[in-house]
């Protein structure tokens, strides 16, 4: 079978689809620096997995890194045949603190992998890959669903490096057709393995909203801050498109056999195309795991949309995937998860 290699692969989502990948039947080999990862998702990784990760320790931006990964999937599986781009510094509020980093980790990696694909590529062969690109793209929505073809734009450094990050992966396709590239815009990754072992391991403050509720139902903090309750929504709270971590990481496989198949690239999102509401996901949270998550109000948060879900069609219809759990799953993985590992990965 077919060798995939991950970068960012002991990150959130990567390590959910190196798993995905595996019972899938692809071998995989992974790189990660650890900016925003542990070294203990490989344990995990091998004990979920049955097989010991095969993984380098290194920066996507520097190329003998990459190289290291290209010859241990030479070495072990005879060659590697795709490349999946996870790897990314992800806070929006931090990319305004530090712009110049999100660009340089963003952008200089996008463009070293491309590099080493090329340096490991055949001439003439094709080169698949797939780019980890975000529901940010779309800004500031005019119409719900999201289709694929709506307006795109940024509104901060980090909505800016996948933007950018498109354009570049465009540029090259049509300066070469023999780059084939799956863009898939993520909505809202939630969850957890339903085994509890990988998950979600934010470092200080979550920024992002179930991790914080999961926190708050732990016991780790006192309440949740609801920003705003004036939104036109149905309950005045923001809507967004979750999606089960599991379900993304099974749209990553399809994505990979696509290119392998088909040899063309496309452009979908990966969301349920169903929206939910801050205090959706608070209840929801609080059924999973039987314990309060006390609410408070507080204002708008800059920069945030009143709702934003995806029209999921073109993904069924192109890679025949359709995101199966829905937001009770989501909570109840991701309590499991939570209340199995307080301290996360460093417990
Ligand atoms: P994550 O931070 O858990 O994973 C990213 C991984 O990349 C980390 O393990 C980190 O250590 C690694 N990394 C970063 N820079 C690196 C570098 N220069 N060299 C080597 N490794 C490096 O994040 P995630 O949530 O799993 O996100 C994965 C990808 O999906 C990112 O590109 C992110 O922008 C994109 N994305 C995430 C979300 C989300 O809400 N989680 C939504 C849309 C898009
Ligand atoms: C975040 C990112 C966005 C990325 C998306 C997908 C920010 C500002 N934006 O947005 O770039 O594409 O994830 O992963 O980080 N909320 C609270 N209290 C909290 C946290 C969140 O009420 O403590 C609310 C938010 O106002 C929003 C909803 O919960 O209405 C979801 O927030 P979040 O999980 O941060 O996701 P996005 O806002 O979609």
């Amino acid at each position: 079978m077919p060798c995939i290699l991950l970068t960012g692969a002991t990150g959130y989502i990567a390590s959910h689809t190196w798993l995905a990948l595996q019972a899938a039947g692809y071998s995989v080999v992974g790189i990660d620096n650890f900016v925003n990862s542990s070294p203990k998702v490989l344990e995990r990784l091998h004990t979920l997995g049955g097989q010991v990760p095969q993984f380098v320790q290194g920066d996507v931006r520097h190329a003998l890194a990459l190289d290291r990964a290209f010859e241990l999937g030479r070495d072990q599986f005879g060659g590697v045949d795709a490349m999946v781009h996870f790897a990314a510094l992800k806070a929006v509020g931090e990319s305004t603190q530090i712009p110049l980093d999100y660009f340089e980790n963003n952008l200089g990696g996008l463009l070293s992998v491309a590099q080493a694909l090329k340096r490991h590529s055949p001439d003439g062969a094709s080169k698949p890959l797939v780019f980890s690109s975000s529901a940010t793209v779309y800004g500031n929505p005019e119409r719900l669903p999201i289709r694929e073809d709506a307006p795109l734009t940024s509104t901060n450094p980090y909505g800016s490096t996948k933007l950018i990050g498109e354009n570049i992966l465009r540029d090259l396709e049509q300066c070469d057709p023999s780059w084939h590239i799956a863009y898939l815009r993520y909505f809202n990754p939630v969850g957890a393995h339903p085994s509890g072992q990988i998950g979600e391991d934010p470092r200080g403050i979550p920024n992002n909203l179930m991790p914080y509720v999961a926190q708050v139902a732990v016991g780790k903090r006192p309440h949740l801050n609801v920003f705003g309750k004036d939104y036109d929504t149905p309950d005045g709270t923001g809507v967004r498109d979750y999606i089960h971590v599991c379900d993304l990481a099974e749209g990553h496989v399809a994505a990979v056999r696509y290119l392998l198949d088909k040899r063309a690239s496309l452009t979908v999102n990966l969301g349920t195309g169903q929206g939910y509401s801050v205090l959706d996901v608070v209840h929801a949270y609080e059924r999973a795991s039987g314990r309060p998550v006390p609410v408070e109000f507080a204002p708008r948060r800059a920069g945030d949309v009143a709702a934003c879900y995806a029209d999921a069609g073109l993904a069924a219809k192109l890679l025949g995937w359709r995101a199966r759990l829905g937001l009770d799953d989501m909570c109840t993985d991701s309590w499991r998860w939570q209340h199995l590992n307080p301290q996360g990965f460093e417990g």
